[in-house]
């Protein structure tokens, strides 16, 4: 069961789940932007930004575990469609530096969103209102929406590169 994904190419069911958790995010990140910047709908904020980051947690983390463990690793996975030794080695090859440039965005996301969740949760009001702790908030706020729209674009583009070409 879940070996194969669902959007029509041979990756896995886990995978093609990320996809679409990482292309949901982003509009539902500009709605929660758009409440606080246009209507100053601080609470709402909040729980929209913690519900993602939470989302966030449990695609990675069951992707992780179906791609390591289950899988181990994304080269079997590319093996299923390229079966033959020099096609599925060229491909690694071409696929990894992708990969690579994703990780970095990847890595740093979860840390950065983390980071801005806990001192938004312990520097502003309950009910939150702008204050002391806007600055810095705004700036790791800006950081970590760069950060995940950044993963989720390097990301679809190495999808496209080790699964959907030939
Ligand atoms: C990772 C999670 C979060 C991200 C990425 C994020 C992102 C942002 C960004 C980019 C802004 C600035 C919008 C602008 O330019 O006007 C902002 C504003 C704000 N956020 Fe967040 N936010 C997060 C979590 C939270 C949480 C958990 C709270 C409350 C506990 C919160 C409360 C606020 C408030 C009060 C403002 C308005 C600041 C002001 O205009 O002075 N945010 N957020």
């Amino acid at each position: 069961m879940f070996t194969d994904g669902f959007l029509g190419y041979r990756t896995s069911f886990m995978l093609d789940f990320v996809v679409c958790a990482l292309i949901l995010i982003v509009p539902l990140l500009l709605y929660s932007l758009y409440l606080v910047k246009f209507k100053r709908q601080f609470t709402k904020h909040k729980w929209l930004q913690l519900a993602l980051g939470i989302i966030l947690l449990f695609a990675v983390g069951a992707f992780e575990i179906d791609l390591q463990i289950v899988h181990g690793g994304w080269e079997n996975i590319v093996l299923k469609s390229h079966p033959e030794e020099a096609e599925f080695a060229a491909k690694v090859a071409e696929a990894r530096p992708y990969l690579r440039v994703h990780l970095l965005f990847a890595v740093t996301t979860p840390i950065l969103w983390f980071t801005t969740l806990v001192l938004a949760f312990r520097r502003f009001d309950s009910p939150p209102q702008p204050g002391q702790h806007s600055r810095t908030h705004k700036t790791l706020g800006w950081l970590s929406t760069i950060d995940i729209t950044l993963t989720a674009v390097t990301g679809l583009v190495f999808y496209y590169v080790a699964f959907m070409t030939s």
